[in-house]
């Protein structure tokens, strides 16, 4: 930092941000110390003080090995889906699948689909990725992303879950990767206030018999089944209060292996459903 920067910092602070936000700023917005980009500075401090969320007005924010731009199109991805991905590729070594087909329900910013096709392409694998979202203002974001990172194994498609799906996938997949909007809509406004900048869409889900917020959750976990390679595996991030549930509908779809993992905050998260 420049000497002015420590005076912006501590400007920010006495705004009424934190010291490691304001500190994040400085450092996004005036990275030269560059006098003419103190407005913009103000301007985004300004719009955390309003309560936007920090990794909008930054504009990226890292996701395992990735910077995955961001912006209110999509999701902000949270640190226990990074544990999803953990997940994901210890399941793929014991699956020991050369060249891994993997479809990203939900896509978002394309979080946990890409970071699994860098991962893998570190550890010298070739997998193939689809991400999926109905949202098309998602799959832009998820695109730039792709790009940015030079991930060219990727197709992208819009559709509500498995129905657009091109057909001759079915039984070829090795790998469905999941987090779906699993919040009831009632249970939203006693959430953390972040969420009220994220789309709807990617958070809320309906109710049905089985849970809050499950309505996603039921289809996915019933039709992946069919999706799936004989050996393959589906991998969906859940509620805290959704571990019965979607053991339940597991078992139901016919998966022959099922266990439910706890974040690390000890919260059941984690389905893995194996066939
Ligand atoms: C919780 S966000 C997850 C985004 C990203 N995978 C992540 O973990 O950060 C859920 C995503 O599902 C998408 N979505 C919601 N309903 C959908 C549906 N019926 N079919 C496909 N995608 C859907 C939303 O647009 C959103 O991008």
């Amino acid at each position: 930092m420049t000497d002015v920067n420590p005076l912006l910092v501590t400007e920010l602070i006495a705004a009424g941000l934190s010291r490691r936000e304001a500190r994040w700023l400085v450092e996004e917005f005036m990275p030269g110390g560059d006098h003419e980009a103190i407005g913009a500075l103000r301007r985004a401090a300004q719009r955390r003080l309003d309560g936007e969320p920090l990794q909008y007005i930054i504009g990226h924010w890292p996701f395992r090995s990735l910077d995955l731009d961001l912006d209110a199109r999509v999701l902000i991805p949270r640190p226990e889906t990074e544990e999803l991905v953990g997940v994901a590729l210890v399941e793929l070594a014991k699956s020991g699948v050369a060249a891994p087909s993997i479809v990203d329900l939900g896509c978002g910013s394309g979080a946990i689909g890409l970071a699994l096709l860098q991962e893998l392409r570190e550890r010298g694998i070739r997998a193939t990725l689809v991400a999926v979202d109905e949202s098309l203002d998602a799959l832009a974001v998820a695109k730039r992303n792709a790009l940015k990172h030079q991930l060219h194994a990727v197709s992208f498609v819009q559709s509500s879950w498995f129905d657009s799906l091109d057909g001759s996938l079915r039984g070829h997949i090795d790998l469905i990767v999941s987090n779906p909007p699993y919040v009831g809509a009632d249970e939203l406004a006693s959430l953390d206030p972040v969420l009220r900048h994220e789309p709807r869409g990617a958070l809320v889900a309906e109710d049905t018999q089985a849970a809050i917020g499950f309505s996603d959750l039921e289809v996915i976990i019933a039709e992946a089944g069919r999706w799936l390679t004989e050996d393959g595996v589906l991998i969906c991030e859940h509620g805290d209060m959704q571990r019965e549930a979607v053991m339940r509908a597991a078992d139901a779809a016919g998966f022959d292996v099922v266990v439910d993992l706890d974040d690390m905050a000890g919260r059941a998260r984690i389905l893995v459903a194996r066939r």
